[in-house]
């Protein structure tokens, strides 16, 4: 087989039109090819807003983005494909149309001719199936923005030829691209990881006080993750979230992979994210990214008159940073350890703030205080980043409305981003990423991918800081994690949610996550 130098992309919406401008950059000679006319100018336009954008910011020259654009050869002529190395589809999520277009391209395309698809929720081994050159077809899923993210997953199906893998792999680190090569399964591994926390985080949502803008503060801030998971949905489009749930569920038949209700009901209604203009946010326009004020945006904050001094339940360096805060915001604490605490020392009028860690509730506290249990309030304090700081608010059902403004104050006045969450095992960040966290060791457990690999793909094709293994391996304890997951599924009454036994087994025996894995693997 010769190199691939011609690469036709099928299907310009906003994951094709990204992919041709990846070709284009490496110089490929790359044909785009649409239905119709409004289709092909679309494609066309979002080539030319991405080099703009490049443009802009000093990235290329006027004249480098015009060649590149006039390199690309938009065309309505499906036989054009026919002097493709490669030609890769990104058009709707459908196996009529995949399977139509394929026989399309078989007809029209020397046998030789690579084909990819860069699905994201169909059977890859189902397309192949469909074509006279199964051993041809491959996965090759980029990331959205297409042009950014640096992971290309090559998925191989059993027939897949290993010279194709290569090939691709090849093919994607000339584009600039990280390739990881995985198996056939469902989500394969980022979308399994990241649409299920997104469904995980649209459900404490709907189910939960925080606020939209609450979720996505947490994640940012408290998990230095590049986008808010609502943000997020948005962006990918929530149609394609629904459709990833859809097939995971259809996959493992596991509750824990049913679609949110609430994604169901905004995919019913078209709030479909970015490209229709609204989802969790609204936008300027459809396909804009700029985020316009709606009926769900927080009126201004206006802070409360902060008392003297409140009384600090806790212990350990999470209530050391809880003093400091307070301390920032003007705030003195009377600090008790919980052991100590005693409802009877609290003066009258002076707010009880718990210090809560992961697994701990302020309800405990609360209850403690009789008729003064409104006046109890939890809050975790995360350590700064170069982010900021994150204060979760974990307010009771009794925590009065009047304690959980003093809380916001105090975050603010210690220029800190408060998040007021309910006071539920975890709050918000360590709700969110510990199933998640739970998820990829049960990957890697399984075989399916390696603990370098899903941290590989995590990073590069959703931009975290770091993976889910080097992160439980250096920032995290397993049996805080193993004490989060059995509260989650306490509550979720799901039993995916408790923690997979390779967890268990470095919480029990004091053995890091990755070296078991390592071991294991
Ligand atoms: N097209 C082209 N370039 C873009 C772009 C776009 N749509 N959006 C951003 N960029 C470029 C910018 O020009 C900028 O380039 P520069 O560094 O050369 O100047 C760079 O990306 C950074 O952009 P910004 O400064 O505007 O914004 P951020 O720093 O906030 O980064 C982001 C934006 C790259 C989107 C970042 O927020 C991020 O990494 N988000 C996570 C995205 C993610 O998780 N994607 C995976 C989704 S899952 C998926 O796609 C699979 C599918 O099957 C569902």
């Amino acid at each position: 087989m010769g190199a691939i130098n011609t690469v036709g992309v099928v299907g310009l919406g906003t994951m094709g039109a990204g992919i041709v401008e990846v070709f284009a950059k490496q110089g490929l000679a790359t044909i785009a090819v649409e239905i119709d006319q409004s289709a092909l100018d679309r494609g066309r336009a979002i080539v030319t807003s991405s080099t703009q954008r490049a443009v802009d910011r000093g990235r290329m020259s006027e004249q480098d983005a015009k060649d590149l654009v006039d390199s690309i050869s938009f065309t309505l002529e499906f036989s054009d494909l026919a002097a493709a190395d490669l030609v890769i589809e990104a058009v709707p999520e459908r196996m009529s149309i995949k399977k139509d277009l394929f026989s399309r391209l078989d007809a029209v395309c020397p046998p030789e001719t690579i084909f990819a698809t860069n699905t994201s929720s169909l059977s890859v081994t189902d397309i192949a199936a469909t074509t006279s050159r199964p051993d041809r077809l491959i996965g090759m899923h980029f990331f959205n923005p297409a042009p950014v993210m640096k992971l290309v997953e090559v998925v191989r199906t059993v027939l897949t030829a290993q010279e194709v893998v290569s090939r691709i792999s090849e093919l994607a680190r000339a584009c600039g691209k990280s390739p990881v090569v995985v198996g056939d399964r469902a989500g394969f591994v980022v979308n399994t990881l990241l649409v299920s926390y997104l469904n995980d985080a649209v459900n404490v949502f709907d189910q939960s006080r925080v606020s939209r803008e609450g979720i996505d503060t947490a994640m940012t801030v408290g998990a230095l993750l590049p986008m808010g998971p609502l943000a997020l949905c948005d962006l990918i489009g929530l149609d394609v979230c629904l459709e990833i749930m859809d097939v995971l569920f259809a996959q493992s038949r596991d509750q824990v992979h049913a679609p949110a209700p609430l994604m169901r009901e905004m995919v019913s209604a078209g709030l479909l994210g970015r490209k229709s203009g609204r989802g969790f946010f609204t936008y300027e326009k459809p396909g804009s990214g700029r985020v316009i004020p709606d009926e769900l945006t927080p009126a201004d904050f206006e802070p409360v008159t902060l008392p003297r001094q409140v009384y600090l339940v806790g212990d350990g360096m999470q209530c050391e940073e809880l003093v400091k805060l307070c301390a920032q915001a003007g705030v003195s604490s009377h600090v008790v350890s919980y052991d100590q605490f005693d409802p009877g020392q609290v003066p009258e009028g002076v707010p009880v703030l718990v210090s809560v860690k992961p697994v701990q509730r302020a309800i405990d506290i609360a209850t403690q205080m009789g008729p003064r249990i409104d006046e109890v309030i939890g809050l975790h304090v995360l350590f700064p980043n170069q982010k900021g700081q994150l204060v979760e608010i974990a307010a009771t059902p009794f925590s009065s409305d009047r304690l959980v403004r003093i809380s916001q104050s105090i975050a603010l006045g210690a220029s800190a981003s408060p998040v007021i969450c309910d006071d539920d095992s975890g709050q918000v960040v360590g709700r969110l990423l510990s199933p998640y966290l739970n998820d990829a060791v049960r990957m890697v457990a399984s075989g399916y991918v390696s603990a370098d690999d899903v941290d590989t793909a995590m990073m590069l094709g959703c931009g975290y800081p770091r993976g889910p293994i080097a992160f439980l391996a250096n920032f995290s304890t397993p049996d805080t994690i193993c004490d989060v997951l059995e509260q989650i599924s306490r509550k979720t009454q799901l039993s995916r949610h408790l923690p997979v036994s390779a967890l268990t087994d470095a919480a029990i025996y004091g053995v890091g996550i990755d070296q078991l894995l390592t071991e294991s693997s």
